[in-house]
C-alpha cells in the first residue's frame, strides 16, 4: 500500500462552542494517568500482557506517548535497546522528559560516598572488606558502576519527540522499529483526521516496522467516540462520516495493510476495576 504523508488533511481547531475552555482535542490530557490508572495500582495493568521478547534489546516506538509513563515503564521493565515516544502535544513531551529524569533519579540507589584515600591505603576498602553488607559478589564499586550505568542507559535508551504522527512526523535517520505500540490513540486520530487519518496511521506503522516486527494496538471502542465527538469542528464532521469502525480495524490491518497474523493478548485481562477493559491486539508484519 502506498503511503503519502503529504496528504492534505486539515489541522483540527477546537470547537467554537468550547473555545474558552481548555479541551484536550487530541486526548492530550494532563494528568491522564492520575485518573486512568487507579491510584492503588502499582503497575499499569497493560504492561502485564506485554511479552519480554517483544521489547528486550529491541528498537521500539510509542505513538501518542502522553507524559511518557508507559514509555519509561516499558524501557525499565523489558530493557529495550531504544524506545522513542512521540506525541502531538509539546507540553506532554516536556512532562515526559521531566518524568524520565525523576524516575532515573528515584531508581538510582543511594550509595555511601567513596572512602578516603587513607582508608583505601589501609586496605579497608578492598573487595573482601567491602562485601560485608552487600549481596554476594557485589562490591561498593560494582554497585556504583551499575547504578551510573543504569542511570546513563535509561537516559540514552528513552527519547521523546513532539510530532503529529499521521501528518509530518518522520523517524530520526529513517530508522525502522521492531515493536510499535499505539495505546488509546486511534479514537483521537480517527475523530480529528477521519478514516483517511486512520489508514495513514496504520500504513505508516506498517512501513516503519521491520519484517517480523510487532504492532501492539489498543483501540478505543466506538461507543466511547460519542462523548468526544464535539472536541473539534473536524471531529464533529468526521464522527458522522466514519465508515471504518473499531471492530473492523483487525480486518483492515490484515486484509488491506498487510499484517500476516493477529492475537488478542488481553483475554486474561478483564474487568473495569483495573481501569483497562479494552482489548489489546498484537499484529505481526
Ligand atoms: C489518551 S492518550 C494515551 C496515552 C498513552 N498512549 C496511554 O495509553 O497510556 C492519547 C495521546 O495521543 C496523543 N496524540 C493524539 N493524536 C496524535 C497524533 N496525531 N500524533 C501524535 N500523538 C497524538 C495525544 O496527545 C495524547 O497524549
Amino acid at each position: 500500500m502506498g503511503l503519502d504523508d503529504n496528504v492534505n488533511i486539515e489541522k483540527p481547531q477546537p470547537s467554537k462552542k468550547r473555545k474558552h475552555k481548555e479541551v484536550a482535542i487530541f486526548g492530550n490530557y494532563k494528568n491522564y494517568y492520575g485518573y486512568r490508572v487507579g491510584q492503588d495500582l502499582e503497575e499499569d495493568p497493560r504492561l502485564t500482557v506485554l511479552k519480554n521478547e517483544w521489547f528486550e534489546s529491541k528498537d521500539c516506538l510509542d505513538i501518542g506517548c502522553n507524559n511518557g509513563t508507559i514509555t519509561v515503564a516499558i524501557a525499565k521493565k523489558f530493557g529495550c535497546r531504544s524506545i522513542l515516544g512521540v506525541d502531538i502535544d509539546g507540553d506532554r513531551v516536556e512532562e515526559a522528559y521531566w518524568n524520565l529524569r525523576r524516575i532515573v533519579k528515584m531508581s538510582t540507589p543511594t550509595i555511601p560516598p567513596k572512602t578516603t584515600k587513607l582508608e583505601d591505603a589501609a586496605g579497608v576498602n578492598d573487595a573482601q572488606h567491602s562485601v560485608t553488607e552487600l549481596r554476594s559478589g557485589e562490591t561498593m564499586e560494582s554497585l556504583r558502576n551499575f547504578s551510573s550505568l543504569q542511570e546513563k542507559d535509561l537516559l540514552n535508551i528513552v527519547t521523546f519527540r513532539k510530532g503529529n504522527f499521521v501528518q509530518n512526523w518522520r523517524p530520526p535517520e529513517d530508522k525502522s522499529y521492531h515493536t510499535i505500540i499505539c495505546l488509546s490513540v486511534t479514537k483521537w486520530i480517527h475523530l480529528n483526521w477521519g478514516d483517511d487519518g486512520l489508514i495513514l496511521l496504520f500504513a505508516k506503522i506498517w512501513k516503519l516496522l521491520q519484517p517480523g516486527g510487532i504492532f501492539i494496538l489498543e483501540p478505543q471502542p466506538w461507543d466511547s467516540y460519542y462523548k468526544n465527538r464535539l472536541v473539534s469542528e473536524m471531529a464533529k464532521t468526521n464522527y458522522h462520516n466514519i465508515k471504518i469502525f473499531p471492530e473492523g480495524f483487525q480486518e483492515v490491518l490484515l486484509d488491506k495493510i498487510g499484517f500476516r497474523k493477529v492475537e488478542n493478548i488481553t483475554s486474561s485481562l478483564s474487568g473495569s476495576k483495573s481501569g483497562f477493559n479494552r482489548p489489546i491486539l498484537a499484529f505481526w508484519k
